[in-house]
């Protein structure tokens, strides 16, 4: 249980391909377990039985499925992923940090595919189903230098997303920053080297945990 009040907080990175997000989640649940805090690291599409099944169609580079069946496979993932994972673990006090979550449907089909913010927003209703983040903070690089990047980290053929152009790359990244703009959330630069990325991305949760502990009671 990580507060007097017995909640955990809910973190969410997000941001286009290549930004680090994994490696900051690793840290920054890292870095709260050191504070003594209980954490739960989870990521979508995928974390879990029923969302690896959906995370393999989703990704297949031999299926090309209709944009708005792809939007919901997302959130049937999401639907599973909240209910088994991440509810759970806030339910039980403690923390999870989320490597994705709503935005990235409403940058990648809202945006990128053109489908647009209240279809994705519709779709996405009974998933997330009220579950929100207490923060979402949006990691930002150049499409070029991510994809690089993205394909360096994992050493294996571009899945069907990132074999996206470097076009759609681009909106998607555009979302993200509009997203952050649109919700007064922050957006940390992921050009710089994982140490400094990671300082600014544990301020920010430092920051959240010092509002919680100053009396802010959800
Ligand atoms: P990952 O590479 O971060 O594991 O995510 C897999 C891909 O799925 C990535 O290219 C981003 C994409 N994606 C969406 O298009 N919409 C979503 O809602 C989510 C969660 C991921």
């Amino acid at each position: 249980m990580n507060d007097a009040a017995g909640r955990g907080i809910f973190v969410v990175l997000e941001g286009g391909e290549g930004t680090g997000k994994t490696t900051q989640v690793r840290a920054l649940a890292a870095r709260l377990r050191e504070s003594g805090r209980e954490v739960v690291e989870t990521f979508e599409p995928g974390d879990g039985v029923v969302g690896g099944r959906i995370r393999e169609l989703l990704l297949d580079p031999g299926l090309a499925p209709e944009p708005v069946t792809e939007v919901l496979l997302y959130a049937a993932d999401r639907a599973e992923h909240v209910r088994t994972v991440v509810r759970p673990a806030l339910a039980r006090g403690a923390d999870v940090v989320c490597d994705r979550f709503l935005w990235s449907s409403l940058a990648y089909q809202g945006i990128a595919r053109g489908l647009g913010a209240r279809l994705v927003e519709s779709a996405n209703a009974a998933a997330v189903d009220g579950c929100e983040p207490d923060v979402t903070i949006v990691l930002d690089v150049d499409p070029g230098v991510g994809l690089v990047r993205a394909g360096r980290a994992c050493g294996r053929a571009p899945d069907r997303i990132e074999s996206e152009s470097l076009e759609f790359h681009e909106l998607v990244r555009r979302g993200f920053r509009d997203l952050a703009a649109v919700n007064g959330a922050p957006v940390v630069d992921a050009g710089r080297g994982v140490d400094e990325v990671g300082e600014s991305c544990w301020d920010l949760v430092r920051e959240l945990l010092a509002t919680r502990s100053g009396g802010d009671r959800r």
